[in-house]
């Protein structure tokens, strides 16, 4: 065998192995987002994968590594288990018991842990993988899908979808921002979404959220129209 087919065996073996491991991840999230109600059912968890597995192409990052990261990446919401360390838990296992390197289960679980450490004072992704899925789960919180599960959570949680009087919340205490009860809809797009474009990490991620951006404020003009009755 000349040592560019043996490569090529090689090759192939690790493909093999890797479209496996995906496929596990697959059924390992889906199991865990099937029942979820909370703004993570497993539609999200499918269109992160897609989109990170194209920006991934785009920007010449890891398709495996970040295909697996997005599968994976709500996996351990607090909401989703019993408490934060169950969480951590459940997805360390996992990754355990994975055909992997050590080196791409530490890659997926650092992702993980920082693009979900959230409340504004997130460090910056420290990889190309890192910031491709971060990018992919920012995305699929814009646009009309965004918009979509604005609603819907907010219906989950009993809060109105809009009150004029709520629009200036920078005069407000603490405790009232945070009061359920001055949450709207509406304000979720002042508070994130129409933030999001600007803090995207790659070129492609920007370019996507840019669009996605533009759609939701003609909503916001149209919306605002209606409300008025015109
Ligand atoms: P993820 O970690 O996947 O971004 P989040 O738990 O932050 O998920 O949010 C789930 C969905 O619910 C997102 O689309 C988000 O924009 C939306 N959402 C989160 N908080 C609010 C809120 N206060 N009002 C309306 N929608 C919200
Ligand atoms: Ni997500």
């Amino acid at each position: 065998m000349t040592d560019e087919s043996r490569s090529g065996v090689l090759e192939s073996a690790r493909d093999r192995q890797q479209a496996e491991v995906l496929q596990a991840a697959e059924g390992f999230a889906r199991g865990v987002h099937a029942a979820d109600r909370s703004g993570h059912d497993w539609p999200h968890i499918e269109r992160v994968a897609e989109l990170a597995e194209r920006l991934a192409e785009a920007e010449g990052a890891d398709r495996f590594i970040c295909r697996l990261a997005a599968l994976l990446h709500d996996v351990s919401d607090p909401k989703l288990n019993a408490s934060k360390e169950a969480g951590e838990r459940l997805l360390q296992d996992w990754l355990h018991g994975q055909p992997i390197s050590a080196e791409a289960r530490d890659h997926v679980l650092d992702i993980i842990a920082t693009m979900s450490y959230n409340g504004g004072h997130n460090p910056p992704m420290r990889t190309l993988e890192g910031q491709v899925v971060q990018d992919a789960d920012r995305v699929d919180a814009l646009g009309a899908v965004g918009i979509a599960r604005t609603f819907v959570y907010a219906g989950a949680k009993g809060h109105s979808m809009h009150d004029p009087a709520l629009c200036s919340r920078e005069a407000m205490s603490v405790e009232e921002y945070r009061s359920e009860r001055n949450q709207t809809a509406v304000n979720h797009f002042y508070e994130k979404l129409l933030r999001l474009k600007d803090r995207m990490n790659t070129a492609t991620g920007r370019q996507l959220a840019e669009e996605r951006h533009a759609f939701m404020e003609r909503f916001l003009e149209q919306f605002y129209r209606e409300w008025e009755g015109r």
